[in-house]
């Protein structure tokens, strides 16, 4: 059915002519349209304007009346692990009695505890509770949404994984992309020779994701305890053959080169970024790979924030991610990272929302469908409670204010 939306009190991040991301000085000018209509046909922008140039007449479907509210386009959450099995609560424990990250991962919990649990869980169930959470986004606003297998670490769990993920593909109505992480944590068993591991990354994972088509990205996790730089390049050279292009894990607990190898590898996206300095950015600013920050694992985990107003300054866009997981961000409230963004990393509401939106979309090659209000683009929208500005969104950080949601062109039924 059509739809079309009217009196709307703003229509935020309007663009007719997008550029593929958004950065440096632009991050900071925001288009909108004031009392303003949006007309979607078939699943897709067809035309918006100001109330006054609407002509309604050759209008057949759905309308809806935005007074006081604004539109968004959908948040674009272009790194999360949401399909896992349980939940972590125990190790929080830990972490407020002191434990570090790293601690917790080195006496064998963390990933590898999701690890256990994920192999003890059913597939069905796996999608059961994964798709819980998509339920849960969706009414968070969320319209696309990045999902990255690693917590199997053995063929058949991380088959089972990418599987659960095209499910969710198939089954619900937000844009998936779906990232092969085999190289998320080195199991037990190869910790005295990671490389074994690696050996089946490479041998055994990447072929079979490669021949089922399960994914459409390759992540590794290079960083101090980890994985290399040599092993990390070694995994992506071998992704390169099945046609993966990186979006990795990269200088979140140090300065670990994640971020020069995969610029090398023409990545779509390096994430965490924690450790970003000098070298870091001139490596960025002579490629095509979205920097990509997680506000929510820096907030839980309580590490360092990235030099954003630096990374900006010098003419970088900026991506902002939930890392939705259990271990280091068990939230995919993209609202609440953009408050993280602002109130944390210093970043200004105009900021957020083009790191929350189109560059997102960008960072899951998703540029063309997603992230701005563009005719021809996907359908995917919210409209917010009254609020007074655009600015309120992230400053509100604990009010819950998206009152629907419009995914594909179709109002969605969502309870929070
Ligand atoms: O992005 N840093 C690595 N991976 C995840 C955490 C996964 C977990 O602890 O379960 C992250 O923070
Ligand atoms: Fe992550």
């Amino acid at each position: 059915m059509d739809i079309l939306i009217k009196n709307i009190k703003s229509l935020v991040n309007v663009a007719d002519h997008p550029e593929n991301w958004v950065a440096g000085d632009a991050l900071s000018q925001l288009r909108t349209i004031d009392n303003a209509y949006l007309w979607i046909e078939q699943g897709k922008i067809k035309d918006y304007g100001r109330m006054e140039q609407l002509a309604e007449n050759n209008f057949n479907g759905k309308t809806v009346d935005a007074s006081g509210r604004m539109v968004f386009p959908s948040f674009c959450d272009s790194h999360t692990h949401l399909v896992y099995a349980g939940s972590r609560e125990i190790e929080y424990g830990d972490k407020i009695r002191g434990l570090s990250y790293e601690e917790i991962a080195r006496r064998g919990g963390g990933i590898l505890n999701s690890a256990k649990l994920l192999h003890n869980t059913s597939e069905d169930s796996l999608y059961e509770q994964s798709l819980a959470r998509i339920n849960e986004i969706i009414s968070l606003g969320t319209g696309a949404v990045e999902i990255k297998s690693g917590y199997g670490l053995t063929v058949e769990d991380e088959l089972k994984m990418l599987r659960v993920i095209r499910r969710l593909k198939d089954t619900t109505p937000v844009t998936i992309r779906s990232t092969f992480l085999g190289a998320h944590s080195i199991p037990a068993e190869y910790k005295e020779d990671p490389d074994k591991y690696v050996d089946i990354v490479v041998d055994e994972m990447l072929p079979e994701v490669g021949r089922q088509k399960l994914a459409d990205y390759v992540d590794v996790f290079c960083d101090r305890g980890f994985f290399s730089v040599r092993q990390t390049d070694r995994i992506l050279n071998a992704a390169e053959r099945y046609g993966l292009q990186p979006k990795i894990h990269a200088n979140e607990l140090d300065y670990s080169g994640g971020i020069q190898v995969g610029v090398q590898h023409k990545a779509r996206s390096v994430d965490h970024l924690e450790y970003t300095g000098e070298e870091e950015i001139q490596a960025l600013l002579k490629s095509e790979t979205m920097p990509t920050l997680l506000p929510g694992a820096a907030f839980f985990l309580g590490l360092v924030d990235p030099p954003v107003r630096k990374m900006i300054q010098a003419g970088l866009p900026i991506a902002l991610a939930s890392d939705y997981n259990p271990g280091s961000s068990p939230s995919g409230n993209m609202k609440f990272i953009m408050s993280l963004g602002t109130i944390k990393m210093k970043m200004l509401p105009e900021e957020v929302i083009h790191a929350t939106t189109s560059n997102g979309a960008y960072a899951m090659g998703l540029e063309d469908q997603l992230g701005t209000i563009t005719p021809g683009k996907t359908g995917n929208v919210f409209i917010t409670k009254p609020i007074p500005t655009y600015a309120f969104m992230p400053y509100a950080y604990g009010s819950y204010l998206i009152d629907q949601v419009v995914l594909n062109g179709e109002l969605q039924d969502h309870h929070i």
